[in-house]
């Protein structure tokens, strides 16, 4: 269990970091540095002894300190962080200096190293406008993250999308329900030992299946809403994505992200969802997450589509007709997104389209559950 790191601990992981500036530091000198400081009623004592090699920390208090420091730990913190000013944290008291107060300056300053270890990957037109950018996409993956794979609604609802896409493109569709891919148990092995390799790797198939969507230009992620999510199986496969960026940070639109070590500049997303219940609510949070994840894999969404009542529609006599619209309209929305890299406002508003009389939906759909009771049929 981690538990937070007493004052003296992080005095000597100070003088740890400081030690390794030293060796090059042009103010070594000989001496010690005592700190009195006071934090929650007690008292550190602790000092820094420096020679012409090195800085080393102890514990308690020495015999004539060169220079000696007395404060509360917070403000010797804002003091070494550059956060408060040495002259004001004298006259306000807050800092108290006695001795060679010109000792400190052999302390070293944090040095940037020279070499330019982060990669480059920087955000492209295309991110920030992929209407305008827009080039019909050689390929085109469709990831089915149903648990129920090809017997599952999702695929129901995806097969007019993909004929339309078809129609101009190569698509193929990868079924995540065959691959075996174990959560990350976050390790950052990936980051820390062995750069872009999961411990997993061998293991099961993240890599193979990763290798496999990186062939797509346009990789629509299709999944049914579970627990007000993905079902996890998608998620587990975005969160051993993490092996695919690099660790360090750079800037990317308004906020920070990771670059990737795989670049495919034109590469973007669309996002395909249904669920059980009634509203377009339901989909705020994977709406949500799909914002972010678009940004931190650098892969704008062009489209999204969702479907409401998605079961509820299906084998109702009484919807057949509401149902073959919504099954035109995806094959719509397939020939406009590879076309035009977008979605006609008109076809969203019919794929969306609410199933109405709701109390009266609902006694349906509640019967249809009493139906099924014990039936065992899985496969509904
Ligand atoms: C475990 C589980 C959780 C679900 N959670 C939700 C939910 O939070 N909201 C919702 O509207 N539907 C929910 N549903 C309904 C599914 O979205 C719906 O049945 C969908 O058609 C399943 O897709 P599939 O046929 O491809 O498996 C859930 C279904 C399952 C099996």
């Amino acid at each position: 269990m981690k538990e937070i790191l007493p004052p003296l601990l992080i005095m000597e992981k100070m003088v740890e970091k400081l030690q390794s500036y030293y060796p090059s530091h042009e103010h070594k000198k000989e001496g010690t540095i005592q700190f009195n400081l006071k934090h929650l009623e007690k008292s550190i004592d602790c000092y820094i002894k420096s020679d012409k090699e090195s800085l080393n920390f102890f514990e308690g208090t020495v015999e004539k300190p060169t220079v000696t420091v007395k404060s509360s730990f917070y403000d010797w913190l804002d003091l070494a962080g550059g956060k408060l000013n040495p002259f004001f944290g004298v006259v306000s008291g807050k800092l108290k200096f006695s001795g060679d107060t010109t000792f400190f300056k052999v302390l070293p300053r944090k040095q940037l190293k020279n070499r330019l270890i982060v990669p480059v990957d920087p955000v492209t037109k295309f991110e920030r406008n992929p209407t305008r950018y827009w080039q019909i996409p050689g390929k085109v993956i469709i990831l089915n993250a149903s648990p129920r794979g090809e017997n599952g609604y999702t695929e129901f609802y995806l097969n007019p999308f993909i004929n339309g896409m078809q129609k101009h493109t190569e698509v193929e569709m990868v079924r995540l329900n065959k691959f075996k891919i174990n959560p990350c148990i976050g390790c950052f092995s990936c980051w820390m030992d062995a750069p872009g390799k999961c411990v997993y790797r061998e293991k099961d198939d993240h890599h193979k299946l990763a290798d496999k969507m990186f062939e797509a230009d346009l990789t629509v992620y299709a999944f049914p809403i579970y627990a007000d999510g993905m079902p996890g199986i998608l998620k587990n496969y975005f969160d051993r994505s993490v092996s695919r960026a690099y660790p360090y940070m750079i800037e990317g639109m308004n906020r920070v992200r990771h670059p990737r070590r795989y670049i495919n500049h034109n590469h973007s997303m669309v996002v395909f969802s249904i669920c059980g219940f009634f509203e377009m609510i339901n989909f705020e949070p994977v709406r949500a997450y799909f914002k972010a994840l678009a940004h931190n894999r650098h892969t704008p969404v062009v489209g999204e589509i969702y479907r409401t009542t998605a079961v509820g529609l299906y084998g109702n006599p009484f919807t057949y007709k509401f149902l073959n619209r919504v099954l035109l309209a995806l094959s719509d929305a397939g020939e406009q997104i590879i076309l035009k890299g977008k979605i006609k406002k008109t076809t969203l508003k019919t794929i969306t389209k609410k199933i109405v009389g709701k109390p009266k939906d609902l006694n349906k759909i509640n019967e249809w559950w009493d139906e099924k009771k014990g039936s065992g049929d899985y496969n509904y």
